[in-house]
């Protein structure tokens, strides 16, 4: 049976890791997958979630399954963590819990097919590079809007929205709330009224992104577009992920969100989401839901969790502008001042790929084939010397 198929290219971006393991140099520098790390390269697990680990294991007593839909209080939670807690359409808004971020995406691209099967998505260019196959496997059309100069280092709102302008009615746009993956550009508040206008005009759908709420700004100002566009706008979709903000990463913690017009029309997609999931995967895994609703229902956990997401946030801001000032010291010819606004984890550096290619061989320092690089992969200690690869690739 399986003679027909042949081994397929590593992941674009997970494929890095093995390649940085095997790296013997000492002063090797990882700034691929997108997770975050403290001062000593660690990724911890967040003070209020390792606190909520011991009050959940403690007080389980079971392992039976969890229905389809997931974790009702978790659900509910990661609505009002979005939307906000005073927000108009929070009973309007339909959910489900997912294996993280990509299986919302996942489950939205089968419930949008199962409504409209000729359906349509616009992904931003550039975009985080499992977008399109994700959502094309599914069954999508997929294409793109202009989005980001990477040579300019500047946004292209103007030619995005001539793009949307001459999209047909009913096509998904699919957009990032905050934190772009991969330039860390983000339209400002007018820019976003401009877009979301534009959709309302066009009748578009949109479908937000959001796995990075809070590594922005903070909590509030991250989901600012979303919560503007569920004021606005008769139906959004929101991919909601915990692995970032709430550092769950392997506990695949997600969720799915829709927002209707009609309260009616909740029950409808909950029922054909719980159907959907229950035909791939039966229901999402427990721990992780259970961790963020304690964290998010417990009002000191929910400081604790708080503080820690907001000093992250600080630190990536930090990181940024030190990366800036070593770039700027060494080539004082260039503008930096690009790399220290952008926001969250990620930046282009605007590299070829011989020149990513040469980070990694001549320097030791990894990052993405598009040059993104993730901002927490760097220390106060590895700045310096990343800054000096990146000058010496660019002037080669
Ligand atoms: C990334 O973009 O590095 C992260 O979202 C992790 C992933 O799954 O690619």
């Amino acid at each position: 049976m399986f003679e027909t198929l042949q081994a397929v290219p590593a992941d674009a971006i997970l494929g890095l890791g093995a390649l940085f393991r095997a790296d013997t140099n000492p002063g090797k520098v990882d700034l691929t997958v997108g997770v975050y790390r403290d001062g000593s390269g660690i990724t911890p697990v967040m003070q209020a979630i390792a606190a909520a680990e011991r009050e959940v294991i403690a007080q389980q007593k079971t392992k039976v399954y969890l229905p389809p839909r997931g974790i009702d209080g978790y659900l509910d939670e990661t609505t009002r963590l979005v939307l906000g807690a005073e927000h108009s359409a929070l009973e309007r808004t339909a959910s489900i819990q997912t294996p993280g971020g990509s299986g919302a995406l996942r489950l939205a691209a089968d419930l949008l097919l199962r409504a409209q099967p000729q359906q349509s998505l616009l992904i931003s260019d550039p975009s985080w590079p499992n977008h399109r196959p994700l959502l094309s496997v599914a069954g999508m059309k997929v294409d793109s809007y202009p989005y980001f100069n990477t040579a300019q280092q500047s946004l292209q709102t103007a030619a995005m929205i001539d793009r949307l302008e001459q999209a047909s009615a009913g096509t998904v746009v699919l957009l990032q709330a905050s934190c772009h993956n991969p330039s860390g550009a983000d339209p400002g508040e007018g820019e976003w009224r401009d877009i979301i206008e534009c959709i309302e005009r066009r009748r578009l759908l949109p479908f937000f992104d959001l796995a990075y709420q809070g590594l922005g700004e903070s909590l509030t100002a991250d989901a600012a577009p979303v919560r503007l566009a569920a004021q606005r706008l008769p139906e959004v979709l929101i991919a909601v992920s915990a692995s970032k903000n709430f550092g769950l990463y392997r506990e695949r913690t997600g969720a799915l969100l829709i927002v209707t017009n009609e309260r009616e029309r909740r029950p409808v997609l909950e029922s054909n989401l719980a159907q959907i999931a229950r035909r791939i995967y039966s229901m999402p895994p427990a721990h992780g839901g259970l961790l963020a609703e304690r964290v998010m229902t417990n009002a000191a956990l929910r400081q604790s969790w708080q503080a820690e997401l907001d000093a992250m946030a600080k630190r990536l801001r930090s990181l940024r502008a030190g990366l800036a000032d070593a770039l700027s010291a060494i080539d004082s010819d260039r503008d930096y001042g690009w790399l220290r606004k952008q926001r969250g984890m990620f930046s282009l550096l605007g590299l070829s790929p011989e020149q990513v290619a040469r980070m990694r061989d001549q320097h030791h320092v990894y990052v993405v084939g598009d040059s993104r690089i993730n901002i927490a992969g760097l220390t106060e200690n590895t700045t310096e010397k990343v800054a000096q690869a990146i000058v010496a690739v660019s002037r080669s």
